[in-house]
């Protein structure tokens, strides 16, 4: 096996696993088309792993590198080609919301099957839904909350509570939590689907406690300041708020990072706040 990428997020999983890397060079041309081009000979089994930068390379920039990259390793021979794409964009629509509107998450994956990706590996998928699917490409959905966890431990917090902003994110709230034995309270959030504006309801039943936010995704930035108000209501000694995907459409972290006492992402992206390495969750997955 070959690991295929472009940073040094890509050599570190190569080094641990102790296998070939290979580089791909990253080109956008002026009118935003993507034209990668790969420094060398590829294998028969090539693990490409391809992250995003937010700010400087959006969502469709990259999935577009990546299909393209995909079509390139099989014209040039290799047969066993998996993706590790640490978030996978455009999970968030993961049903028809309103009629007329795609099926993102699916034709996402049937996109890449077809380019001729045989393994899809990933990082806290928004949604599982899509993966169960007959017809759908393997698809490993790895845990980026542990690294979280190890974050949270190194702060040694008095009294932490763990909170969710939203009920989708109930299960990785509560494992957080049992992790680090302490209690979990989760949110409820309601999204209008044409304006995209949310409202966060609910109450942390607690004074003086050390309030530890966790979501998959922060994109706006909305969700998490919503319930940085919310924790703010409710007294919090400390404010900490960690997420495993930072989109960042716009660069919220700076406001983000102020309103909290500790406030960081982990590397599935890179962005300025990516502090929470994640490579040990891919690294694992190959190990075992
Ligand atoms: C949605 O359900 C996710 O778990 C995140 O809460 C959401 O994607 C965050 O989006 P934004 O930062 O735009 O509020």
């Amino acid at each position: 096996m070959i690991v295929l990428g472009c940073d040094s997020f890509a050599e570190a999983v190569a080094h641990s696993l102790g296998v070939k890397s290979l580089r791909f060079e990253r080109r956008t041309f002026p009118d935003w088309e993507q034209c990668p081009r790969i420094l060398g000979e590829v294998e028969d089994h090539v693990v490409l792993i391809n992250r995003m930068k937010s700010e400087e390379f959006n969502t469709n920039s990259y999935l577009m590198e990546t299909l393209l990259l995909t079509r390139t390793l099989r014209d040039m021979g290799a047969t066993k080609i998996e993706l590790v794409m640490p978030y996978l964009v455009y999970s968030r629509q993961d049903r028809v919301f309103r009629h007329g509107e795609p099926y993102s998450s699916r034709t996402v994956l049937d996109l890449l099957r077809d380019a001729g990706a045989t393994k899809i590996i990933t990082i806290s998928l928004h949604s599982t839904k899509d993966i169960d699917r007959p017809d759908s490409i393997p698809v490993a959905n790895l845990d980026g909350f542990a690294p979280i966890v190890e974050r949270i431990k190194q702060l040694n917090l008095k009294n932490p509570i763990i909170t969710g902003p939203d009920l989708g994110v109930t299960k990785a709230t509560k494992l957080v939590a049992s992790a680090l034995g302490c209690d979990a309270v989760v949110l409820k959030k309601t999204r209008d689907h044409a304006t995209g504006e949310i409202k966060i309801t609910g109450d942390i039943p607690t004074q003086n406690k050390d309030i530890v936010i966790v979501d998959d995704i922060i994109s706006t930035g909305w969700t998490m300041s919503e319930a940085i108000k919310i924790c703010k209501k409710a007294h919090a000694r400390t404010i900490s708020a960690f997420a495993v995907h930072g989109l960042f459409t716009t660069p919220t972290y700076i406001q983000l990072r102020r309103a909290t006492n500790n406030f960081a992402v982990t590397d599935t992206i890179q962005t300025p706040v990516s502090s929470i390495p994640s490579s040990s969750v891919i690294i694992n997955h190959f190990r075992s």
